[in-house]
């Protein structure tokens, strides 16, 4: 069995080289990986989602175009996931150093001793040898164990300490552009992967729904008509076009189609600015309930 986990460093000079296409749109890495720089997101509501959705949704993104998938235990799918993966490598449409994976160490086990084996079992799921990246996929630790939301019989969620040191995943797009966070890695020469880059779900639950919906946004629907491209194609390609990798998740074969066709038209430099100036500083995914954990993440400034 392989561990590779990739650390998501940029060298400086590939993003000033970077020409991205449909057949060939990785962020080569300091470490000799590379990272395409659009993923499928594949996190669904399970109690919404039939059983099998999310297999035909992957095998779809795979034959449109896809490369990167962004998945993980607690979605209840990942072995979902795995089986497209291995259904297409055995038809002989992808090599599995085509595909690259990224899997999550779920907040109950942060603890050092829990990450191997975590690691490891999502490894079974999803029945490959090896992920390509592994995150911590919250900064915030809930009591250990196999209840992945722990809660006392008050109803209050149990929390935990640990020591975090490890990569971090930022929300990204029009309307929370981390033009701060984004100018310090490109320093750093780190990749930014951008979850929730269309604006996420509107689940009252963890998503923040009193700013309006992204994809409504008369001037990103306004350059979409210009274009013949759609609102969401145009926000990907936004963040896209200045090197941040995006993780548009969909189930629905028209859109995962649609989100790929992204690399045959580009914004102009003033389009680029005139959609960074429709930043508001405001966060969809705020996960509010759980705003007393005292890891929680979003009160800092990035
Ligand atoms: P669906 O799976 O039915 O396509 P994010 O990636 O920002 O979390 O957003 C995911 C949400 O956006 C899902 O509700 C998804 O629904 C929807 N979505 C995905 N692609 C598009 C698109 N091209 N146009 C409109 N909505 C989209």
């Amino acid at each position: 069995m392989v561990f590779r986990i990739t650390p998501g460093y940029l060298k400086p000079q590939a993003l000033s080289k970077m020409y991205l296409s449909a057949a060939d749109h990785r962020i080569p890495l300091s470490d000799g990986n590379s990272i395409p720089i659009i993923g499928l997101g594949t996190f669904s509501e399970p109690k919404l989602t039939p059983k099998g959705m999310c297999v035909a949704s992957v095998k779809t993104a795979i034959d449109v175009g896809f490369r990167h998938f962004d998945g993980a235990y607690v979605y209840q799918n990942e072995h979902e996931v795995g089986e497209a993966i291995r259904e297409k490598m055995a038809e002989g449409k992808v090599r599995r150093e085509d595909i690259f994976y990224c899997g999550k160490l779920w907040t109950t086990h942060h603890d050092p001793e829990m990450v191997r084996p975590s690691l490891e079992r999502t490894l079974r799921v999803l029945q490959l040898d090896y992920v390509d990246l592994y995150i911590i996929e919250l900064p915030m630790a809930f009591k250990p164990g196999d209840e992945p939301y722990p809660k006392d019989e008050n109803g209050k969620y149990l929390y935990h300490k640990t020591n975090l040191c490890a990569t971090w995943e930022v929300e990204c797009h029009p309307y929370f552009t981390q033009s701060k966070l984004l100018k310090f890695c490109q320093q750093h020469d780190i990749v930014l992967v951008a979850y929730s880059p269309l604006g996420t779900s509107r689940n009252p639950f963890w998503v923040n729904v009193s700013s309006p919906p992204l994809l409504k946004d008369p001037l990103l629907n306004s350059l979409g008509k210009k274009y013949n491209k759609t609102a969401a194609q145009v926000v990907l390609r936004f963040n896209i076009q200045r090197g941040v990798v995006v993780i548009p998740k969909s189930f629905n074969p028209e859109r995962i189609k649609e989100n790929f066709q992204i690399f045959d038209f580009s914004l102009t430099k003033e389009e680029m600015n005139d959609i960074e100036a429709l930043n508001k500083n405001v966060r969809f995914v705020e996960m509010l309930m759980w705003c007393d954990h005292p890891e929680y993440p979003f009160h800092e400034e990035y």
